[in-house]
Formats: C-alpha cells, sequence, structure tokens
C-alpha cells in the first residue's frame, strides 16, 4: 500500500448562491449539488486518481449516506477494510455555499467523523505498517490524530499533517514529529497568532513552527501559489492562472496530489509543482471530489502551459 488516509468523510451539500440570506430573509439560489467530500477522503480519491495505492481509516454513521460513501471510495480503488459504520450516527455532512467569485463557505457536522478513535488506528496497524506514507487533518477527534503521529514515529512512516480545519487546541508536541505541515494561510495565521497578509509575514509564521521542530512547512496561498519553508531555505511556487468556478476542496487535491508524488519520488518541488496544477485543474470544474482531474488531463494542462 502507497498510502494511508487516516480521517474524515463527509457528504457535500453544495449550494451555488448568488448572495448570503439576511436574518429572517428567504432567498432563491441558482443551484445545488450534492456530491461525496471530507477533507480525509478528498484527499485519499485525488492520491487515487494520481495512481497511488490509498487505504482509508475513517467512520460512516448508518443512515442512507453511508453505502454511497463506501461504495465511491471503492469506485477510485480505494481500500475500505478500516472503514466502518456507527449505529445510531449520521454520517458527517458539510453544508457548503459557494459564491459567484467562486469562493467557499464551509460548515461542517461531524457525525461518525467524531467516533474515529486512537483504537482504531491500532486496530489497522498490521496494514498501516506496510504503507509508504500516512496523511492527517483534523476533522477527527485529536487523540486519534496523536495516536497516528505516534504511530508513524513509531514505524518510521513519513507523515503529512494538514491542520485543517484549525484547532487553537493543536498540541504542538506531536505537530513537530510530522514530516510536512500543511496549512492554508488562514490555519496558518489562526495555529501562529501571526499576520498572514504578506509573504514576508507567512514566511515568518512558518519560521516560528520550523523553530519549534516542524522540519516542513508548505503553505497553501490559493491564488498566490504555495510556499515550501525550512531552517535553510523558502521556495515559492506560482499558481497557474485559471478562470476558477468552484475552489471547495482545491486544497486537498493539492494535498492528495502531493502525498502521491512525495512518495512516487520524494522530490518535494516537484510534488509542490505537480500538485498546484491538480488543485488549479479543481476549480475550474464544480463540485468537490467530482471536480478532481485524471492524470490525462494533468498531463495535458501541463504541456499547455509549457
Ligand atoms: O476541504 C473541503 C472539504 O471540507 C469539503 O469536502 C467538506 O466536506 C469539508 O470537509
Amino acid at each position: 500500500m502507497d498510502i494511508a488516509v487516516i480521517g474524515s468523510n463527509m457528504v457535500d451539500l453544495i449550494s451555488y448562491i448568488d448572495k448570503i440570506p439576511k436574518e429572517g430573509e428567504t432567498l432563491e439560489a441558482p443551484d445545488f449539488e450534492i456530491g461525496c467530500g471530507g477533507k480525509g477522503a478528498n484527499q485519499a480519491v485525488a492520491a487515487a486518481k494520481m495512481g497511488s495505492k490509498v487505504m482509508m481509516v475513517t467512520k460512516v454513521g448508518d443512515d442512507l449516506f453511508a453505502d454511497n460513501t463506501i461504495q465511491n471510495l471503492e469506485s477510485f480503488g480505494i481500500d475500505t477494510e478500516f472503514t466502518s459504520k456507527v449505529s445510531g450516527t449520521s454520517s458527517g455532512v458539510a453544508p457548503i455555499f459557494v459564491d459567484p467569485e467562486s469562493k467557499n463557505r464551509i460548515l461542517i457536522i461531524k457525525g461518525a467523523n467524531q467516533h474515529l478513535m486512537p483504537e482504531d488506528v491500532d486496530r489497522a496497524a498490521e496494514k498501516l505498517k506496510a504503507c509508504s506514507l500516512i496523511v492527517l487533518q483534523l476533522e477527527i477527534p485529536l487523540p486519534t490524530v496523536y495516536r497516528a503521529i505516534e504511530f508513524c514515529n513509531e514505524h518510521g512512516i513519513p507523515v503529512i499533517l494538514n491542520p485543517a480545519p484549525a484547532s487553537k487546541d493543536l498540541d504542538f508536541d506531536y505537530v513537530c514529529n510530522s514530516d510536512f505541515f500543511v496549512p492554508n494561510e488562514s490555519e496558518l495565521e489562526i495555529l501562529t497568532g501571526m499576520p498572514v497578509e504578506s509573504d514576508e509575514q507567512i514566511r515568518a509564521a512558518a519560521s516560528v513552527l520550523n523553530e519549534k521542530g516542524v522540519t516542513n512547512v508548505i503553505v497553501t496561498m490559493g491564488s498566490r501559489g504555495v510556499m515550501w519553508v525550512t531552517k535553510e531555505k523558502t521556495q515559492t511556487v506560482e499558481s497557474h492562472k485559471v478562470a476558477a468556478i468552484d475552489t471547495t476542496g482545491a486544497g486537498d487535491a493539492f494535498i492528495g496530489c502531493f502525498a502521491h508524488f512525495i512518495v512516487k519520488n520524494g522530490d518535494v518541488l516537484h510534488a509542490i509543482k505537480m500538485a498546484t496544477a491538480f488543485a488549479a485543474l479543481s476549480v475550474i470544474k464544480r463540485g468537490t471530489q467530482s471536480s478532481y482531474p485524471t492524470t490525462e488531463e494533468v498531463e495535458e494542462f501541463l504541456k499547455s502551459r509549457v
């Protein structure tokens, strides 16, 4: 197995809106789509679409969404042996609002994701030990994230931690044991309490994390590109200019594709460049996982940019 994602799945309920209603107001919105999402599942699907062998440790509810979520993961070839149902609980859902500028606002109701426990990591231990990389986010209980980092360290498995959604409770004693820490600017701001308006401010905030022991801080900055900060150097990769219509899940697209290339050849800069292209293609279509490109589409896109 190449990659294990230990994390969340959600059902995305995406409303394409002209504007947010005021209190007490009813407004009509032009469109709606339902699709599979959740930061963990999105990252797993992105890596699988690029060709990685992926397993997912996650929990669904016992509602009408559960089987569809499992079937969706399997349709991308993702191993669901450690994807299980929690009785008496709903699956995670995410009402999402996308505005005409392609920007999104997301609510998450975690449901079954809250039941993914540290013991679930240990239950999957034998299979996890055979993975080349483990990918984590913060839509599951923090103790489970910490146990997963510990597990990776015990077995020498590299780990990517995407601190999303940002939690001020995140314990940096664990974070500093991740190999790649991948926040967006707003998560970096919340986690460090530092301003992130300019590139220099972002670099300074990321450097604070380097000082705390995080080797690679990779900040995704949307249309401003990606900044990779280590103690030794800072490198920025520009974003591709595309006509974005829905940015939902673009950060997850980046992480899943990045994970794929890290496993493939370990070249961080190349992985960032490929993931930047993959994420750019994801914003020119509506939806979350449904907007992720194929490997052929990524290749064609890169050829057209030379
Ligand atoms: O990052 C985008 C994702 O955040 C959505 O798919 C939604 O489910 C939430 O988890």
